[in-house]
């Protein structure tokens, strides 16, 4: 181990909100159908739910769900997905050219979401729909017995109000690819009607405006200034989407991968570029709230490999009508995950943890076989992909405070960040408990790290000595080793040497690793 880095320096940033452990499910691909519904299934219960991915979602500590999309909203009808599922339409859904069976929809969702124990958080259609829709949608599923939406869900046997505070308002309707995309002022006049309304039926509700797609898109920071400054009365979050992925995967040529461990650095930026724009609409409203980010699609997606996919399948359809029947549950965004992206995403959690006095609800994207952590076989098992882990220990240990260091430390070179820290770090601690979590990664290709992290500034200057529970680190000599179906336990956590010594803790960390 060349160095040891001592981090001391430690800033309280705000208290963990629960929503920052959030993911995101949409009728996309086999997300649903086949992800966490399998009707068939050995372990499907009575509305075909898998129960073996239920216990998997359980296990990951995930608190909230985004729903129903993702880029399907934008030609989705809440109201096919209603009633009894022998009655439900089957539509062409646009977005990702599939047949939506609609034989899961908001009540299947509702109940999915008891069992699991997450909030939703729900998305409305803002392209092919629009004002009306959303205070239908609202009314059926908030709504008191009594009015003509609630009573369709009470007849569909959901007697209670399903009490859903948090409402996104379209979907990246920046993107050219979004259908009924619009311009940043459309969009804005858009969510100030829709945001305002909806807020007339319920003041309670916590809006969420579409951000950028990404921080490259062309309208990044118009976008948000001009709709934020619009719509501020109104709203409660402005969203954030980042992907990240090695652009060299294919030929492992090592600076893709430099670049690739750097990722945060870029989310780092966006972030505090988001939250600029937001307070530039705080100031031109003279308002006295933060609008917050909703960091709600965050992850490691090899998009070039869905891009050769949606090349392939324009090359070989015919210009013209497409009469053929449209793919049901096609595979589509089914990412196998090495450990260097199990790296990157626990660099990006404590990114997010680190800001969460700005970020106050983030969604990984996705839960089930799409982009995601939980990978279900088709009437096989289910198994955890590498990202699962990092994503679990945040989510069931991080609780209280969190707390941002200082890191000087070694660095190493990256073309488009320059020279960044090797190692990354943040600090939970529950004043209530005395208990916290140290979570940190080393995303130095080249060289190990020892890290001395003292925790004094933390838990008190008179604090007992700290007694470490578990430790655990993620590490392959070779960073692009993956769980299969076939070996879907090659790649977990193992045990951590770690040395306590009064309020320091002190363990090392090889080349791209994370603990
Ligand atoms: O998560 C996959 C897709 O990424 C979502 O449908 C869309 O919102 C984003 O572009």
């Amino acid at each position: 181990h060349d160095t040891t880095t001592t981090i001391d320096d430690f800033t309280a940033v705000a208290d963990v909100p629960r929503r920052l452990f959030g993911s995101f499910v949409e009728q996309l691909g086999r997300g649903v159908y086949g992800g966490i519904y399998e009707p068939t299934h050995p372990t499907a219960d009575t509305l075909g739910f898998r129960r073996d991915v239920l216990d998997l979602v359980k296990e990951l500590g995930v608190t909230c769900v985004r729903y129903p999309g993702g880029n399907i909203v934008s030609n989705y009808r809440w109201e096919d997905g209603t009633g009894p599922r022998e009655l439900r339409p089957v539509r062409r859904e646009l977005a990702w050219h599939q047949t939506e069976t609609n034989e899961v929809g908001i009540d299947d969702f509702y109940h999915w979401s008891k069992e699991a124990g997450t909030e939703i958080m729900l998305a409305v259609n803002m392209g092919t729909r629009g004002l009306q829709e959303a205070l239908d949608e609202l009314e059926y599923v908030n709504g008191a017995p009594g009015t003509y939406w609630a009573d369709k869900r009470v007849a569909n046997g959901i007697p209670e109000p399903m009490n859903i505070a948090m409402w996104c308002i379209g979907n990246e309707m920046d993107g050219p690819w979004q259908v009924g995309h619009m311009t940043p002022d459309e969009y804005a006049s858009a969510v100030e009607k829709v945001a305002h309304a909806m807020k007339l039926a319920e003041s309670g509700l916590e809006m969420v405006a579409c951000g950028s797609s990404s921080a490259q898109m062309p309208t990044f920071g118009t976008w948000e200034k001009t709709v934020l400054a619009r719509a501020y009365e109104y709203l409660s979050f402005v969203s954030a989407h980042a992907y990240y992925h090695d652009q060299d995967h294919e030929t492992r040529k090592p600076e893709g991968m430099r670049e690739f461990l750097a990722s945060s650095e870029d989310m780092k930026r966006f972030i505090a570029t988001v939250a600029g724009c937001a307070d530039y609409a705080k100031a031109q409203n003279h308002g006295d709230k933060d609008i917050a980010i909703s960091f709600d699609e965050w992850g490691v997606w090899y998009q070039d490999i869905w891009q050769k996919q949606e090349a392939e399948w324009k090359a070989a359809e015919t210009e013209g009508l497409h009469t053929e029947p449209w793919p049901k549950a096609p595979h589509l965004l089914e990412d196998i995950y090495t450990t260097a992206d199990a790296v990157v995403e626990g660099s990006l959690m404590i990114t997010l943890l680190k800001h969460c006095d700005r970020v106050r609800s983030a969604s990984r994207a996705q839960l089930v076989n799409v982009i995601a952590p939980i990978r279900a076989e088709e009437n096989g098992p289910a198994w955890r992909q590498t990202i699962f882990y990092p994503f679990a220990e945040a989510a069931n240990h991080a609780r209280g405070t969190a707390y941002a260091p200082t890191i000087d430390g070694p660095t190493f070179h990256t073309e488009t960040y320059g020279d960044v820290q090797a190692l990354e770090n943040v600090v939970t601690w529950d004043e209530a408990t005395r208990e916290g979590l140290i979570l940190a990664v080393n995303r130095n290709p080249d060289a190990a790290h020892v890290l001395a992290v003292d925790l004094r500034s933390i838990i008190g200057e008179d604090a007992d000595a700290v007694t470490v529970t578990h430790a655990q680190v993620l590490h392959e000599a070779d960073p692009y080793r993956t769980n299969t179906a076939d070996d879907p336990l090659a790649v977990t956590p193992r045990p951590l040497e770690v040395s306590a010594d009064g309020s320091t803790v002190s363990f090392a960390l090889p080349p791209i690793s994370w603990a």
